[in-house]
């Protein structure tokens, strides 16, 4: 007859060790997953239209950056003294679909500019910083957009539109 040791049938103590370090692992886990859940919706909750929050800080004067917003390709444009000259003097009533650069931004941040990416012709994503007037260009067929993304040339028959968005700080936009 053998005698089992310890070292074969974990004492009483031992599985209370275990088990104890078995609890902790899962409330760590349970602790650490609605932080980060809550910091990143996941695809779809933004796809159902979550809102997003986007930091202009790494945008410099002049670039153009793409972000999706309920599927959608957004552009925010860090525009030029020049760019918001040139989308401020032309006169609004000659504009096929008129309306003035100050209706189309955020009073105070005129810089910045925040719409829509899909061509309001037949839904090509226009190219930043092309076309004649250094805004947007659909090269499908042809439409041109201002540096305020008004339609100024071609078939397009709207500018593009400026989705819903707030500053939540001077850096920081929250789309949707
Ligand atoms: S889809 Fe842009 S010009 Fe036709």
């Amino acid at each position: 007859m053998t005698t089992a040791s310890s070292a074969d049938h974990p004492t009483r103590r031992d599985f209370l060790y275990v088990a104890t370090g078995a609890v902790a692992a899962v409330g760590a886990a349970a602790t650490v997953w609605p932080l980060v859940s809550q910091m990143n919706p996941d695809a779809s909750t933004v796809a159902a239209g979550a809102p997003i929050e986007v930091d202009l800080t790494p945008i410099a004067e002049g670039q153009d950056i793409k972000v999706f917003w309920r599927g959608k390709p957004i552009y925010i444009s860090h525009r030029t003294k020049k760019q918001i000259e040139e989308a401020r003097k032309v006169p609004v009533s000659s504009l096929p679909d008129p309306q003035s650069d100050e209706q189309r931004v955020k009073p105070g941040h005129d810089q910045w500019l925040v719409v829509v990416g899909i061509c309001t012709h037949l839904g090509c994503i226009p190219i930043a910083h092309e076309g004649a007037y250094d805004g947007f260009f659909c090269p499908c067929h042809g439409s041109v957009y201002d540096t305020s993304g008004r339609i100024r040339q071609g078939p397009a028959p709207t500018n593009l539109p400026v989705p819903p968005y707030t500053f939540v700080s001077d850096t920081k936009i929250q789309i949707g």
